[in-house]
């Protein structure tokens, strides 16, 4: 397929997608926007583990190693001829420099051999489009729950592309309060899953932690929290960190459900989209379908590989671009605090 302006994106449109703005080298085909062919995640969790965190060098370096059989690997297991592939899409931010132009790096360099339109993706974006990969029938107007370990947003998706930012956090995400008291709780890393299966053996109502800002308009903080379960901890040290995992995850889930759902009702939203690693939550993913369930709203959730990053997301969005705007100019860079436009 040349690249021309005019180029047709339709149901038949393969997309090769690449992610690697953080700590997983991600390569996906999608086909038409919504099919996923194959999906591949490498992840780095071993290698930054014993930092109890992300280190960016070590993460670019992964990425240089990992990613050329990475994409392979999603080639072979899709089963297609390379010249199938009609466009290649990358996320261009936001994320670690470092990590980002080893993808953009790469899918320009692919872009260029294969002569295809390459096109730049936010990675923010490309978790609203999680949802509808499972599910193709999502109807506008959608209130997104977008909480990840780098942002707790709610935002009102009018259409393809047209945004509303309705809240988010003030200080901490809400994946960042579940790394920080994971660490602190010495539970593991990374945080969020190990908070999660923790909980299940704790007793949610052993410990009220605050409800930050609970009826206080639809912005979130979550800094309070963690500073709580840190006092709460020290002046009782024999207590279960069961019964703290569970109570502090009862706390954060109770604020972005009742929030979510307040804000669905607000925006006169079809339902609500979770998206983002947090979005993996067991507890969340319950409380959430049970509250759209009593508002007679539809409930989407990403199944967990979906909501973590990967590439089927990266490249979903590439093809929903690709059809709005067209290929971006091979000059285009890294952006490492690339922004969503809002409305
Ligand atoms: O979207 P993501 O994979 O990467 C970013 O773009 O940030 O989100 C990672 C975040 C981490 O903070 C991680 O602890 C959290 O998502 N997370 C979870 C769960 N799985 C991942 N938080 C709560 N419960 C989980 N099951
Ligand atoms: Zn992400």
């Amino acid at each position: 397929m040349s690249d021309d302006p005019g180029l047709t994106i339709d149901e038949t449109t393969l997309v090769l997608g690449i992610e690697t703005s953080c700590d997983e080298t991600a390569v996906a085909l999608v086909l038409g926007g919504y099919d996923v062919v194959s999906s591949v995640v490498s992840t780095q969790v071993d290698l930054h583990a014993d930092f109890g965190g992300v280190v960016p060098e070590i993460a670019s370096r992964a990425h240089l190693d990992l990613l050329n059989p990475v994409i392979a690997r999603s080639i072979v297991e899709a089963g297609v001829d390379e010249q199938r592939i009609d466009a290649v899409a990358c996320t261009v931010g936001p994320g670690l420099i470092g990590a980002l132009l080893v993808g953009v790096s790469a899918a320009k360099a692919l872009s260029l051999a294969w002569e295809v339109p390459f096109v730049g993706v936010n990675h923010m974006e490309a978790h609203l489009y999680a949802a509808s990969l499972e599910d193709p029938t999502l109807e506008f107007p959608l209130l997104v729950m977008l909480v990840s370990g780098g942002h707790t947003m709610m935002i009102e998706m009018q259409d393809h592309g047209r945004y509303r930012l309705v809240g988010q956090t003030i200080d901490d995400a809400a994946g960042e309060a579940f790394d920080k008291v994971a660490r602190f709780l010495d539970l593991g890393y990374p945080g969020g899953p190990a908070i999660d299966a923790a909980a299940l053996s704790g007793d949610a109502e052993a410990i009220r932690f605050p409800r930050a800002m609970l009826d206080d308009g639809d912005n979130f903080s979550f800094s309070g929290l963690k500073t709580s379960v840190v006092n709460y901890v020290r002046k009782h040290p024999d207590v279960s960190s069961a019964d703290v995992a569970a109570s502090f995850q009862a706390a954060v889930v109770d604020v972005l459900v009742t929030k979510a759902r307040r804000a669905a009702k607000a925006v006169g939203a079809t339902g609500i989209v979770l998206g983002g690693g947090v979005a993996a939550n067991s507890l969340l993913r319950e409380q959430l379908l049970g509250a759209c369930e009593e508002d007679g709203i539809q409930g989407f959730l990403p199944s967990r590989s979906m909501c973590t990053d990967n590439a089927a997301m990266i490249a979903a969005a590439g093809w929903h671009r690709l059809r709005s705007d067209g290929p971006t100019p091979l000059d285009v860079g890294a952006t490492p605090n690339l922004r969503l436009d809002f409305i």
